[in-house]
This record gives structure tokens, sequence and C-alpha cells, in this order.
């Protein structure tokens, strides 16, 4: 039991670290929990007006959870959807900020491109051509979200669809305010005056 344990834990302490908070904070832009929507991933950190903070924050992110899974692979081999599980809870639910963590759109993506990257390739290209499209980050991140079950599935890693299918719901859940604003169509776009 200890490998997976330890994996878990490993991918939920690299998750776990809010680096859109810490990078919005260096730079001296603010506390990011107060700023726009108040959530702690690059979205947000755009609207502080520092697109250098923004596309590291996304990178980051991304980095930490193909990081997590990659790892405890190399450690504990077999361990990687459980090391990406951690790593995306660490994100949405961190320890260190009381558990009110981000939205989970770039962190499953490098979860998503490390344990099967083809359906990396499907999320990332979701979400870039919905952003592109659209300018709502939330829709793009949550398509592409629902994407890597679907994905998974496509590809036959059965193994792999019920967490990915969980981890989904579970940035559906996180974007509930997002949801009812797109709903009422106040949900701002990219780069718009409102935003
Ligand atoms: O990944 C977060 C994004 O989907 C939405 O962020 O700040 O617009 O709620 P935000």
């Amino acid at each position: 039991w200890a490998a997976p344990a330890i994996a878990i834990l490993l991918g939920y302490l690299l998750g776990s670290i809010p680096f859109g908070v810490l990078l919005t904070r260096f730079a001296g832009a603010g506390d990011l929990r107060t700023i726009g929507s108040g959530n702690i991933g690059a979205t947000n950190v755009l609207r502080t007006g520092r697109k250098g903070l923004a596309a590291a924050t996304l990178l980051l992110d991304l980095g930490k959870g193909a990081a997590a899974v990659l790892l405890a692979e190399a450690l504990f081999p077999g361990t990687a959807p459980l090391a990406g599980m951690g790593a995306f809870l660490g994100h949405c639910y961190p320890v260190w900020l009381k558990f009110h963590g981000g939205k989970g759109v770039a962190t499953l993506m490098g979860i998503v491109v490390a344990l099967h990257w083809p359906a990396g390739l499907v999320y990332a290209a979701v979400w870039l051509g919905l952003l592109a499209a659209l300018r709502i980050s939330s829709l793009a991140g949550m398509t592409a979200a629902i994407s890597a079950p679907v994905s998974a599935a496509f590809w036959g890693r059965i193994d792999l669809v019920l967490l990915l299918l969980g981890l989904a719901l579970i940035v559906l859940w996180k974007h509930r305010e997002n949801v009812d604003r797109l709903l009422n169509g106040t949900e701002p776009r990219i780069g718009s005056k409102r935003d």
C-alpha cells in the first residue's frame, strides 16, 4: 500500500503549490484572491494585466500536474493515475489555502498529457480552439475537461475513463459560479473591457 499512498501524497503536495497566488504576490500585483473572479488560475492572473505572469502561471500549473504523474511513475511504476488524481485534488483543494483552490483546467491538462498524450493533444486543441473562437475561458476549460474521459474511451484506455470522468465532474462543480454567469449572459470574455 505504501507506493500508492506516497504517489497520491507526492501528487497532492506538488499540485497544491498555488503558483498564481505566489507569482502575483511576488510580482507585487496584489492578492489574486481579491482580484476578478478571485480564482487562483491563469485566467484570473490575466485580469491583473500581467500577461507574462498569466503565461507563467498556466505553464507552472500545467507542469506540476505533468511532473507529478511522471515522477510517481518513475519512482513507483503503475502509480501515475493516482499521482495525477493527487495533483488535481492538491490544486483544487490545497491545504495551504484552507482548501480553497483553483478550478483545475490547466493542472488537468498537464495530467492528461502525461497520462496519455493523444488525449492531452485533444484536450489542448479543444481548449485553445474554443478559447480562440469564443474567448470565454470557463466554457473552453470545461469542454476540454469533458473531452478527457471521452478521449480515453475512444483510445480504449478504459482504466483511465472513470478517473478522468470524476476529475472532469469536479472541474464542472468548481465552475458552478461561471455556469450561472454563462446562463445569464454575464460571463466575461478574455480581453473584454468588462473583464
Ligand atoms: O481555469 C479557470 C477558468 O476556467 C475560469 O477562471 O477566473 O474566469 O473563473 P475564472
